[in-house]
């Protein structure tokens, strides 16, 4: 089985959030179960390309001159590196003062006209695409391999003037949206299968309202439309062996989680009274719901709670985060992306809060589980799939479901945290947690299925 795998992230190389480690995830996996994948990554000019072989794309001249590098990378393995006119830059998606750059319509359509012109020398036995980055590869070509599309942040449509329509391709009127571009909807219209990363997004989603406008699309395409679980990377987030931890742990030993406890702590300034650590390691996004916590950050002394968070997004969000912070005792805000102290967070705390207003997976969860932490929620996406509530499902539950994405249930599904965890409940709930199988194995063997029912 061939494989061509487009995507703008992948973890190590260009990690911006989950949609880097869910392709690095699910290709490693793909490829361990014998699938021969080739994988299509923007160059952002991050890894040095020298002595690799150079293949030459031929793509119409607004988008070109386009080629690929093959190379070798340590952790990532194979990968096919995509070069065209404005890609390589420091960020994949961003300028340095946060503002996306002026020319991300134009710099992922250039990679998909790339991605399509590779998959016409190599023709591939599927065709694998993640989100709007690599919608209009269906554009571009008039007779594609069968084709599977991965949906993993539907917020994302890559807008723009209709005035493109005329150069992506013999089908670009898949692709017009109100007189203008979505490089999304018409990958929704023409792939094969359609995947959300969660059984229940893949629910949400054909709702109205609850499609971010392409609803409709979604529901036209019937079964097509499914849902797959993602996985994560268990060598990467494993207690027992994790080089980013003062103490190492599992679910037989629990000794070490008390150690990274006391370093967390210490990381964040707060002080061990006793009560209970709830951290939260997210970008500060709209989606994440973190300013629907502000009103329990601001209600702490009342409660026995400690809370620390580590976030990288929003400016307004982060300085009112910080103000917070300056004047609590119980809270911490650490503004930036860290990956060895995230582990330490998930490795150290009690709760994990994740506030999301939608959530298509959420990998953070599965972290937390994974180190003995136990998630607080909101109902939506994939926490629905992956966190049944403790109280309706005493036996299997595995966190805390607040009600609604809503200020008043977070603030009270935190309160039924500290009132229903004593120590031995804990201890417990932790064991069960730790033992759940999130890796990539399952999933990866799902999306082989599809791969041969297509094929
Ligand atoms: P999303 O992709 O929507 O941001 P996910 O839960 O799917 O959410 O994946 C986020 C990934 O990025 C996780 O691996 C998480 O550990 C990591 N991450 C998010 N924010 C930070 C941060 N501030 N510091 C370190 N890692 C982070
Ligand atoms: C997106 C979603 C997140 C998901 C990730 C990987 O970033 O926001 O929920 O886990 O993609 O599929």
């Amino acid at each position: 089985m061939r494989v061509v795998f487009a995507t703008a992230e992948l973890s190590p190389v260009a990690a911006v959030g989950g949609l880097a480690a869910a392709a690095a995830g699910l290709v490693g996996a793909l490829r361990r179960s014998g699938a021969d994948v080739e994988l299509l990554l923007p160059d952002y000019g991050t890894i040095d390309t020298t002595g690799s072989e150079v293949i030459e794309l031929d793509v119409p001249q607004w988008a070109g001159p386009a080629s690929i590098h093959v190379v070798e990378h340590p952790v990532a393995g194979r990968i096919h590196l995509v070069s065209c006119p404005g890609l390589a830059r420091s960020h994949p998606y961003l300028q340095p003062d946060g503002q996306g750059w002026l020319d991300n319509i134009d710099r992922f359509l250039r990679f998909s006209q790339a991605v399509a012109a590779w998959v016409l020398l190599s023709k591939p036995d599927v065709l694998h695409l993640n989100d709007w980055h690599t919608g209009t590869v269906l554009a571009a070509l008039d007779d594609p391999p069968p084709t599977v599309l991965s949906l993993h942040n539907l917020a994302h449509q890559g807008h723009g003037p209709g005035s493109w329509l005329a150069s992506i391709g013999s089908r670009a009127e898949h692709f017009e949206w109100w007189g203008g571009i979505n490089q999304l909807s018409g990958a929704i219209a023409l792939a094969d299968r359609i995947v959300a990363v969660s059984p229940h997004h893949a629910d949400e989603i054909r709702r109205p309202g609850g499609g971010f406008g392409l609803d409709a699309a979604v529901r036209a395409r019937g079964d097509a439309v499914t849902g797959i679980l993602n996985g994560i990377d268990t060598t990467v987030w494993n207690p027992a062996d994790d080089a980013f931890l003062p103490a190492a742990f599992s679910s037989g030993d629990l000794g070490g989680k008390d150690r990274c406890r006391d370093t967390l702590l210490g990381r964040l300034g707060l002080s061990d009274d006793g009560s209970l650590l709830a951290v939260a390691v997210t970008r500060l996004t709209d989606q994440k719901g973190i300013d629907l916590m502000v009103p329990t950050l601001e209600l702490l002394d009342d409660l026995p709670l400690n809370v620390g968070i580590l976030g990288a997004g929003d400016a307004d969000l982060a300085a009112q985060l910080a103000e917070i912070a300056g004047r609590s005792e119980r809270f911490a805000f650490i503004d930036g992306y860290d990956e060895a102290l995230s582990h330490l967070m998930f490795a150290g705390a009690d709760l994990f809060v994740m506030p999301s207003r939608f959530e298509p997976c959420g990998l953070t969860q599965m972290q937390a589980m994974r180190y003995g932490t136990i998630p607080v929620v909101t109902p939506v996406g994939g926490l629905v799939d992956t966190v049944p509530d403790l109280d309706r499902e005493p036996r299997t539950g595995r966190g805390v479901v607040a009600r609604a994405a809503e200020p008043v249930a977070i603030a009270s599904a935190l309160h039924r945290a500290v009132r229903r965890f004593g120590q031995r409940r804990l201890t417990t709930i932790r064991r069960r947690l730790m033992t759940i199988d999130w890796s990539w194995d399952a999933p990866a063997a799902e999306y082989r299925r599809i791969y041969d029912q297509i094929s």
